[in-house]
């Protein structure tokens, strides 16, 4: 396995993967779950919106796993802020058939590589709640838990004013 720089003709296998992984670990799934299609768009597209829009603020900090037969099974995007010094880990995912076997541990050794060579001082993760993958797998690179956030949604027609 290798982990190297994103290239531009890695987006289309990008997206396939976080269309693939993603569902559950997603507010844009969870909603989907919940309220059916947002204007007629799924949750995927809306979420390969975000790894779009991770690819453009920094596409170097863009960094994917490939197997030695060449095929993309994973992907870490992240961000630098020199003003703070975090680094932020907004993506990740591994293609479902390729979980469990280290890769999503090696993209998050890159990244944290990545932000040494950048002289963050910090380095930032979310995940759901609901995510096993993700809690059981951060702590052990030493991230400590700073704050819950609850994502609150209603539809406008149940709105109150008060
Ligand atoms: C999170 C994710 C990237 C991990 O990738 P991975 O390649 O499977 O990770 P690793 O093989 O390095 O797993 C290391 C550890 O993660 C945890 N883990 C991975 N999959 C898990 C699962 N399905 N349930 C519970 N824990 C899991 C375990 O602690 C595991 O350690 P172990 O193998 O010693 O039990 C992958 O599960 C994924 O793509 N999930 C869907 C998208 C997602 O949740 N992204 C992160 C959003 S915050």
């Amino acid at each position: 396995m290798t982990i190297r720089p994103y290239r531009e003709h890695d987006r289309a296998r990008l997206h396939e993967i976080t269309a693939a992984s993603f569902q559950d670990a997603s507010l844009h799934g969870k909603l989907e779950r919940m309220y059916g299609l947002l204007r007629g768009s799924t949750w995927a597209e809306r979420k390969c919106r975000e790894i779009d829009d991770d690819i453009a603020a920094e596409p170097e900090g863009v960094l994917v796993a490939e197997t030695e037969e060449g095929e993309v099974v994973g992907y870490i995007t992240t961000t630098t802020d020199e003003m703070s010094g975090i680094g932020r880990i907004p993506n990740l995912a591994v293609a479902p058939d390729c979980q469990g076997q280290g890769i999503g541990t090696q993209l998050i050794n890159a990244a944290l590589d990545r932000f040494d060579e950048m002289g963050m001082e910090l380095a930032k993760i979310e995940t759901l709640e609901t995510n096993e993958a993700g809690r059981g797998l951060y702590p052990r690179f030493g991230f400590e838990e700073l704050v819950r956030q609850v994502h609150y949604i209603m539809r406008m027609q149940d709105a109150k004013r008060l």
